[in-house]
C-alpha cells in the first residue's frame, strides 16, 4: 500500500471539504437535534460526511469508513483499511461562533492509526501526522512534549465536571482547578488534540467521546509523545463511546492517579 499517496489524497480531501464548510456560511443552513436538545446536527455535517464517504469508496473501494452521521459502514473491527472521519467536529461552534470546529479524520491500518488528519477549518490550520514520522501544523515540525507539574499546566476541562454530575466524582476535579495553572474548553474534541499535540494545552480530558472524535487526534498525539488513554488509563476504544483523556507524559500520570475518578 501507497501510504505516501493515501497522506496526498487524504489532505486534498480535507482541504476541499474545508473549502465547502466555509462556502456554506453564505448559503442556508439547516438545524436539527439528534439524541437531546443539545447535540446538534446540520445539512452542511451530513453533506461533508457524504462528500468523504463517496470519494473514498470510488477511488479505494476495499476500504471502510466509520462516519458520526451513519453514512458509511457499520464497524465492528479495525481490520483492513478503516478511514474514520467526523466531518465537523463542534457542531455547536460551528453553528453560534462560525468558528473553533475541525474535520477529524484517522485512517487505520490492521487496527494501527497511520495517518491522523485535524483541519482547523477557519484558521485553516491543518495538523497532520504519519505513524513514526512526528506531526506538523501545516509545514510546521510540532516538537516532542516534555513533562510538567500541575502547577504550570492548562487543562482543558468541561465546566460540568466541577458540579456534580453522574460520570467523575466532582471533587477531585476541583482540586485540579485549583492546583492548575488555568482551564480552558473550546468545545471541540478534535481541537483540544491539536491543542494538546502543539502544546497550546497541557492536558484534555472528557467523560463521552466516540470514535471519530479521537481517530485523527490521537495519532497526532501520539506522534508528539502526548499519553492518551480511556479515564482507567487503558486504550482509547476506537468502536464504542468511552472516557478520553490526554495529556503530556508525567502530567497524564498525575491526572490519573490524583484526579480523575470515576464513579
Ligand atoms: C462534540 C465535540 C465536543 C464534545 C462532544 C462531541 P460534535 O462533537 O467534540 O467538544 O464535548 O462530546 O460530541 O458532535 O460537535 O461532532
Ligand atoms: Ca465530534
Ligand atoms: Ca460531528
Amino acid at each position: 500500500m501507497n501510504l505516501e499517496a493515501i497522506n496526498r489524497y487524504a489532505k486534498s480531501l480535507i482541504k476541499e471539504a474545508g473549502h465547502h464548510i466555509r462556502a456554506s456560511f453564505s448559503g442556508r443552513i439547516d438545524i436539527d437535534t439528534k439524541s437531546g436538545a443539545n447535540d446538534l446536527v446540520t445539512n452542511i455535517d451530513r453533506e461533508v460526511e457524504q462528500f468523504f464517504i463517496s470519494r473514498i469508496k470510488q477511488d479505494f473501494p476495499n476500504h471502510r469508513v466509520l462516519g458520526e452521521e451513519g453514512f458509511g459502514d457499520t464497524i465492528q473491527s479495525l481490520d483492513g483499511v478503516v478511514w474514520i472521519v467526523d466531518p465537523i467536529d463542534g457542531t455547536m461552534n460551528f453553528i453560534h461562533q462560525k468558528r473553533n470546529f475541525a474535520i477529524s479524520l484517522g485512517i487505520f491500518v490492521e487496527g494501527v492509526g497511520m495517518l491522523g488528519y485535524i483541519y482547523d477549518v477557519m484558521r485553516d490550520d491543518l495538523y497532520a501526522a504519519t505513524k513514526g514520522e512526528g506531526a506538523y501544523c501545516n509545514d510546521e515540525r510540532l516538537p516532542q512534549l516534555g513533562a510538567i507539574p500541575i502547577r504550570d499546566a492548562v487543562v482543558g476541562i468541561n465546566a460540568c465536571w466541577v458540579a456534580p454530575n453522574r460520570y467523575i466524582h466532582h471533587e477531585p476535579i476541583i482540586e485540579l482547578v485549583h492546583q492548575c495553572r488555568g482551564t480552558r474548553s473550546y468545545g471541540s474534541a478534535a481541537i483540544e488534540l491539536a491543542y494538546v499535540s502543539s502544546g497550546r494545552i497541557d492536558a484534555y480530558m472528557s467523560t463521552r467521546l466516540s470514535p471519530w472524535d479521537i481517530a485523527g487526534g490521537i495519532i497526532i498525539a501520539q506522534e508528539v509523545g502526548a499519553i492518551a488513554t480511556n479515564m482507567k488509563g487503558e486504550k482509547p476504544n476506537l468502536l464504542e463511546q468511552d472516557t478520553f483523556m490526554v495529556a503530556r507524559p508525567g502530567l497524564h500520570a498525575d491526572l490519573l492517579a490524583h484526579h480523575v475518578r470515576l464513579k
